[in-house]
């Protein structure tokens, strides 16, 4: 029986990026249903609410999704959808591969993996403004919350992910010589884990050197993983070694729940042109098919993506082409026959 999957368009560019997945999904014979909903900035013209409940329960009863981007306030406004889906469906952890498909870029054969702690960190949303002398806003606090079960779960991941696919590096990018508690305990956490794991390379570098070194000499690394918002910032850098938030994709995997996306967000500046480059939502369905054991169409559409890249006939204008982003999918499912 198909497996059914709940997909959430989004906003901006997202239902653009997701039609032409799911017609690169068909083409390559994903043995998917899909089950369409709503969140974010449509959900809320359209239904009231960013968050609906028909999405909340499909996601509930099919605990794999395929979600586009979704538009946040800055600022005033509702609070970070992505964020409560993976609150809600504990999604702790973030993997993110970036890996070289266009070259001739900056860098040649980038291969590394982010792991993003997705539930803790900066990003709990535990903040608020305190008032002083009639301006309520005088002052603002927000708080990192890191548990030793948080830190476990995602370092051990790291671990996991590192033995389970090959890679022989883990490094963890943390800030504990300034914040000596919340960054210090992701540290001790991290140096206990990787005792059980002699078989994987392990080292911990502060987090803004780690950012220089990803620009100087990317090569020395391999799976990294840190606090959220750590992860968060280095992920949009990472995308940049290889050309770019239009290639990325992300899993946020929890024990009995998945969601895949895009690292970018819903690029308002070109939506609606029909010039978005869908490769990083597709990437991050391929990561979705791997995930239910349908490697083989996976490893199809990976073939399709690097045919027509490297062809550069038909890549859209992220990628130094001129194709809308209808012409870069018909390449793909030409490509895929
Ligand atoms: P963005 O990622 O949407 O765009 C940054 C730049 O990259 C823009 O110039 C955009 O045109 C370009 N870009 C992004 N995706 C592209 C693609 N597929 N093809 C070609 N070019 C692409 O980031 P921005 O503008 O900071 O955020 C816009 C909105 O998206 C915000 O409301 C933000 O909160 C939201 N967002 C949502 C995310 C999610 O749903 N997971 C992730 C990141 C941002
Ligand atoms: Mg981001």
């Amino acid at each position: 029986m198909a497996q059914t999957i709940t997909v959430i368009p989004g906003d901006g560019i997202g239902p653009e990026v997701t039609d032409a997945t799911l017609t690169v999904l068909k083409a390559a014979g994903a043995d998917l249903e899909y089950d369409m909903q709503q969140a974010g900035l449509i959900a809320l013209q359209e239904q009231r609410n960013p968050l609906p409940k028909s999405t909340l329960e499909s996601a509930e009863a099919n605990r794999i999704m395929l979600k586009g981007p979704l538009t946040t306030p800055s600022g005033a406004g509702f609070r970070s959808i992505n964020v409560e889906m993976r609150k809600v469906f504990d999604l702790y952890a973030n993997v993110r591969p970036v890996r070289t498909i266009v070259p001739g870029g900056r860098y040649e054969d980038i291969d590394l993996v982010l792991i993003r702690e997705n539930t803790e960190g900066l990003y709990v949303g535990v903040e608020h403004y305190i008032g002083i002398h009639g301006d309520p806003h005088a002052a603002a606090e927000s708080v990192m919350i890191i548990t030793r079960f948080g830190a476990e779960r995602i370092c051990r991941y790291a671990f996991e992910y590192a033995r389970a696919n090959g890679r022989k590096k883990v490094t963890l990018a943390h800030k504990a010589n300034i914040l000596k508690f919340t960054q210090g305990l992701f540290l001790e956490v991290g140096q206990e884990v990787a005792k059980e794991y002699p078989d994987i390379e392990w080292e911990d570098r502060i987090i803004d050197a780690t950012a220089m070194l990803l620009v100087l000499d990317p090569y020395r690394f391999d799976v990294l993983v840190m606090e959220n918002m750590f992860g968060d910032i280095l992920s949009d850098l990472m995308a940049g070694l290889i050309g770019g938030l239009g290639l990325a994709p992300a899993g946020n995997i929890g024990k009995d729940a998945a969601m895949f996306e895009a690292v970018h967000g819903s690029a308002p500046d070109i939506a609606g042109q029909g010039v978005a480059n869908p490769t990083g939502l597709l990437m991050s369905a391929c990561l979705l098919l791997d995930h239910v054991e349908q490697q083989e169409v996976a490893t199809r559409i990976r073939g399709a993506l690097d045919t027509v890249i490297r062809a550069n006939e038909s890549r859209t204008v992220d990628m130094g082409g001129s194709a809308s982003t209808t012409e870069y999918t018909e390449a793909l499912v030409r490509a895929l026959a």
